[in-house]
């Protein structure tokens, strides 16, 4: 697939280089890019969710450094003042630790200059997409171990797919590793309200892979579970704490619950950037509030009543005991059994 959701283009700004992303607000209906070269306009982006998904946003956050180290030059700031730039980056959304990993990955080599961190910046997205291709296989090993089918029915929620990474994806790359191997016979999608990343991105990025797929209302997801129709759920994270407790798009926790219910497993695919060994568990996970219109309109016009406010929690965290297993770079851990991440650490 050739689907990017960012990368650094040197030749953009007439030579200068830009960090040049694919505008994920409007697709699937238009192909647009934005070539960012101020930090105004990447915390824009990070927050209209131009770029989204948590391995994406951790690069993001260390291409961003290089965004504001050039506006640096450009304008002339003192180093107290680049400082504060970064860090608006680095806070531009609270869930996914990637963003904060992704800016500190480079930080420490701004000393160096901007291409030694843009270099650092470019092999992060490298090993991103090394990462996601090793936890796909071993996520895709894992899943037709426990489910004993040679051809599976799979429920995702959100968007982890190329345009949520690098390149290659998380929990899509699980299905597309799935998929080589002509093992997956279908994908139920959940639209994934209120932003729909599932029926725009995820369905978009099935539909280039030639995966067959239908999309769904959340709201089936419980029962679509409970009446036999899928075998496994695989989704990925925006962070997970050393227990195993994880931080997803809003709705994974009721798709958790009624796959515990139903007794097939719950997979969540997701690089070791993901993981916050410095949260015990899930308690300790900033869950981003977004604004209530995103709920109450719906392409731009209002569909609940004007003095109706919104509430709109854009994650929830599924505990442990609820997740059967987490497949990243390092290998496979079953939280639900009682071994977390945090485990895996240990054995490493
Ligand atoms: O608000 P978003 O679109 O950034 O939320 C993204 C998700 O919740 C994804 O499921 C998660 O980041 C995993 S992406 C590989």
């Amino acid at each position: 697939m050739s689907l990017l959701a960012l990368e650094w283009d040197d030749a953009a700004a007439d030579g200068h280089g830009a960090l040049r992303l694919l505008d994920q607000t409007v697709l699937p209906d238009r192909t647009e890019h934005l070539d960012v070269r101020t930090v105004d306009a990447l915390v824009d982006a990070i927050v209209s969710l131009a770029v989204r998904g948590a391995p994406a946003l951790g690069v993001a956050g260390a291409l961003g450094v290089v965004v504001a180290m050039d506006q640096a030059e450009r304008e002339g700031w003192d180093a107290a003042r680049l400082d504060a730039e970064v860090d608006r980056v680095r806070h531009a959304r609270p869930t996914a630790v990637n963003l904060a990993w992704g800016v500190d990955q480079v930080r420490p080599l701004m000393d160096r200059g901007r291409d030694a961190v843009l270099a650092a910046a470019r092999q992060v997205a490298a090993d991103d997409e090394a990462a996601n291709r090793e936890l796909s296989r071993l996520g895709a090993d894992w899943l037709l171990a426990r489910v004993g089918r040679e051809r599976l029915r799979v429920l995702t929620h959100c968007n982890a797919g190329v345009l949520a990474t690098s390149a290659w994806g998380t929990a899509l790359g699980v299905v597309r590793e799935l998929h080589a191997r002509g093992a997956v016979e279908l994908v139920h999608v959940d639209e994934t309200r209120p932003l729909l990343q599932g029926s725009r991105l995820t369905a978009y990025e099935l539909v280039e892979e030639g995966i067959p797929h239908v999309v769904q209302v959340d709201s089936a997801a419980a029962s679509t579970i409970l009446r036999g129709l899928v075998d496994c759920a695989v989704v990925g994270a925006d962070r997970i704490a050393a227990n195993g407790d994880v931080a997803n798009k809003v709705g994974t926790l009721g798709v958790a619950l009624a796959c515990r219910e139903a007794r097939i497993p719950l997979l969540v695919a997701a690089p070791w950037s993901t993981v916050d060994l410095s949260l015990p568990d899930g308690t300790g996970i900033e869950i981003e509030e977004r604004p209530g219109e995103e709920v109450t309109e719906l392409a731009g016009r209002r569909t609940a009543p004007v003095s109706s406010p919104g509430f709109n929690p854009a994650f929830d965290v599924t505990p442990a005991r609820l997740v059967t297993a987490v497949t990243t770079e390092r290998g496979v851990v079953e939280p639900a059994a009682g071994v977390g991440p945090g485990d895996l650490d240990r054995q490493s």
